[in-house]
């Protein structure tokens, strides 16, 4: 182990001022690796801050779920994304995020969830028609493009396909911001770097997006019980300030649809790369769908389906660690942690971890056949605790019916090499180029 400059704490060697800072922009999956190689709660620093990689389920479960009174989002997560979503549901705390997650979560029971599943077919079968003829694919786009519109008729009740390019633009943009030179963290936050203002710029188009929503929708909420109409009425009655309502629509937008889609592109390139199981999970369309299209009622039974997803969100978590802020002094797994410090949780770390997977890097979805002994925040894509991803139900219901209906009628094969895809790393992680595969009619 060596010294580093984190108040002289035990981590990665870093250079004097900038910490680990540098090491971390070049690649933070594979300084996330470095830490977690020498222990479950590891000191680092970036930008003045210090922060600990916490990589052993006990301890992400003390932090998210049994202790999380003493935790909080805190003003780094802040700093990361309000300047995109304001206040809404991801990044809002205390008293606020209460009560707003009380006034959602109507929304999101079973019974309306399941609701959705006519309008997770059909934006999927419309994409396998998009498919016919066509050479090649960037299979990232077209699964943005079909969960941008589910969500858009699911809870905003709406149809925003003429704007799914925009939106897509802007989360370019948005994105943009994380691959920004190490030395851009170390500038004071009011300098605006050409990163700052590419980002703007895509949260302006999402405002637009967004106010075009509003208009649709404004006098037609009542008696409806989509997410926006809920939003809408509460507006209407004044309960929620226009900005609010503003942030919460913007929240949904990029949290409901970005994540979902990239759990399915890592999906379709890792059963490309492994043939097998890409046969496996045909054979079993093929057997319960007899040729038609998902229901409810099949679901039950795309059991293998179901663990392909399973594994993928292991392999390739698309949110792939989870932050938050101790509110005082606490002491995990044996290392004192001060108030103020930042904890990441990697699920990019522990959902390959040998000490509860064999062989983690195969992608194998027979490991989620029958019951195992690993603790139960060994695999957390959804995050845990109150906190925990209020749209759970509909991304994995979303992501199993794309899947099937998909695959009734296309078999995805690699147009590149394979092998590890290369990540960028922002909110979420993501491929670093285009996800080019070529779709073959079955
Ligand atoms: C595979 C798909 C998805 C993944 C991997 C995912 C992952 C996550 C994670 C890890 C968190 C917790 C963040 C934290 O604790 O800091 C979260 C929260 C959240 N997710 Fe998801 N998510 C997915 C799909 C969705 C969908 C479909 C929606 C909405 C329709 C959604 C909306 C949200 C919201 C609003 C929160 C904040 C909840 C709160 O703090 O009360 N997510 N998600």
């Amino acid at each position: 182990m060596a010294e580093s400059d984190a108040g002289g704490l035990e981590g990665p060697d870093g250079w004097p001022v900038v910490g680990n800072t540098f090491q971390f922009a070049r690649d933070p999956f594979s300084f996330y690796e470095r830490c977690a190689d020498m222990g479950d709660v590891v000191p680092y620093e970036i930008a003045g801050r210090t922060f600990y990689l916490v990589s052993h389920p006990e301890a992400i479960e003390r932090v998210l779920s049994t202790e999380h009174g003493t935790f909080e989002k805190g003003s780094f997560q802040r700093e990361q994304l309000s300047g995109i979503l304001g206040e809404g549901l991801l990044t809002s705390e205390g008293e606020r995020w209460r009560e707003q997650r009380q006034r959602i979560q109507p929304t999101f029971g079973p019974e309306k969830i399941d609701s959705y599943v006519g309008i997770m077919t059909d934006c999927a079968t419309d994409a396998a028609e998009r498919w016919r003829g066509e050479q090649r694919i960037a299979v990232d786009d077209e699964m943005r493009r079909i969960t941008v519109q589910i969500l858009a008729r699911s809870l905003f009740g709406t149809d925003i396909s003429d704007h799914v390019e925009t939106i897509a633009e802007a989360m370019g943009d948005i994105g943009a911001q994380a691959e920004a030179p190490a030395a851009a963290a170390l500038l004071p936050e009011w300098v605006p770097t050409p990163w700052d203002r590419r980002a703007r710029r895509g949260v302006e188009a999402i405002d637009g997006v967004i106010e075009d929503l509003i208009d649709r929708r404004r006098g037609d909420a009542e008696g409806r019980d989509d997410l926006l109409s809920t939003l809408l009425v509460a507006h209407e009655e004044g309960e929620i300030r226009r900005g609010t309502l503003r942030d919460q629509l913007v929240t949904f937008l990029l949290a409901g649809h970005e994540t979902t889609s990239l759990a399915l592109s890592y999906t379709w390139y890792l059963l490309a790369e492994n043939p097998d199981t890409r046969e496996r999970l045909h054979a079993e369309v093929d057997d319960v769908l007899g040729g038609a299209v998902p229901t409810m009622a099949d679901l039950g039974d795309l059991k293998y389906t179901e663990r392909v997803v399973t594994e993928a969100m292991r392999y390739y978590p698309p949110v792939h660690r989870v932050v938050r802020e101790a509110s005082e002094d606490v002491e995990l797994q044996g290392r004192s942690i001060e108030a103020g410090s930042i904890l990441t949780m990697p699920q990019w770390i522990v959902h390959r971890d040998r000490r509860w997977y064999d062989d983690p890097l195969r992608f194998r979805p027979e490991r989620w056949a029958g019951d195992s002994d690993r603790p139960d925040y060994a695999y957390f894509p959804f995050g845990g605790g109150p906190r925990r991803c209020i749209g759970m139900r509909f991304a994995k219901l979303e992501a199993q019916l794309i899947l099937a209906t998909l695959a009734r009628a296309h078999r995805l094969e690699l147009a590149g090499e394979g092998g590890p895809l290369e990540l960028q790393s922002g909110v979420t992680a993501s491929p670093a180029e285009p996800v080019e595969m070529i779709p073959r009619a079955r």
